[in-house]
């Protein structure tokens, strides 16, 4: 059990747009150097409470708190400037963007050049490289390269090392390996284990529940806008989380129906379609 105090706290958040309940009485601790994934099926809430805590929406009621004292944002800058970061699926860069530009979007490296103030390009691109490296990222290797020409997987990692190399000390990540391959997205799983290392408390968002056991230290399930369970690493089985999310059991039912309908035909396969 970790026994430090939580860098962000949420309690008793509720959330509505308009008439709709979105987020229901929700009340999380996130810790320096753990990884809690935020679980639960689509339209559960998990970017809309992430969206709060990024300072995109405001709580209806409840309370924030960054190392014990209450805060309030009034807009994303507000939570940047606290240290909430928050990597968007696809890494939220610009394809037609180097590698090096996208690294310092709003923070660019300036040298004086006669009487103006110009982009240092190389500074820019020597700077994101070596960063990168030390997130293990060896294929990005030339900062003049243009994000369009990396893959998902690269894309999301050279967001987080940027957004750890900016002092980002709460590290959101909204689905990053929901449209990877099994070998991308352990790659990005890695780097999430990266900025754990490095003290970083992240919020890893996904409904993949392979992915969250592999990087996890604390689940939280958000159902219908509710926490439906809140556990530490080791406390529940692969089966148990899948079975607490929507689809759970209509999961466990159809692979019943399956096992029925294959030891009926067995030794009788079907007649093929055509
Ligand atoms: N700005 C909004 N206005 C009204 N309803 C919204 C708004 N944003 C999200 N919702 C609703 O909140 C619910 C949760 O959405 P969302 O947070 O995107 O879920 P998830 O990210 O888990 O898929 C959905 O039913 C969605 O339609
Ligand atoms: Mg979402």
């Amino acid at each position: 059990m970790n026994t430090t105090n939580p860098v962000l706290e949420l309690k008793n958040v509720n959330k509505s747009f308009g008439p709709i309940d979105v987020l229901h009485d929700i009340s999380l601790k996130v810790h320096a150097g753990e990884v809690l994934c935020l679980l639960g099926d689509n339209g559960a809430g998990k970017s809309t409470l992430i969206k709060t805590l990024a300072g995109v929406h405001k709580p209806t009621s409840g309370q924030m708190l960054m190392d014990g004292e209450e805060v309030s944002f009034d807009c994303p800058k507000d939570a940047a400037s606290r240290g909430i970061s928050t990597v968007h699926q696809f890494g939220g860069t610009f394809p037609l963007m180097t590698i090096g530009r996208s690294f310092f979007v709003g923070v660019e490296p300036t040298k004086k050049f006669g009487p103006f103030t110009i982009f240092d390009r190389k500074t820019a691109n020597e700077t994101a490289v070596k960063a990168v490296k030390e997130f293990g990222i060896t294929r990005i290797d030339d900062g003049d390269r243009l994000i369009g020409g990396l893959s998902g997987g690269e894309r999301q990692s050279l967001a987080i090392a940027r957004a750890v190399h900016f002092g980002a000390r709460v590290l959101i990540l909204d689905e990053p390996t929901a449209a990877l391959g099994v070998k991308e997205a352990t790659h990005v799983l890695r780097i999430v284990f990266e900025a754990r290392k490095r003290g970083l408390a992240v919020i890893f968002i996904t409904h993949q529940v392979m992915h969250a056991m592999t990087v996890g230290d604390h689940f939280a399930v958000l159902i219908r806008g509710a926490l439906a369970a809140d556990f530490r690493k080791g406390e529940k089985t692969r089966e148990e989380i899948t079975d607490l999310m929507a689809g759970g059991e209509a999961m466990a039912d159809l692979e019943g129906e399956i096992e029925s309908y294959m030891s009926a035909h067995e030794g009788h396969p079907p007649p093929p379609a055509h």
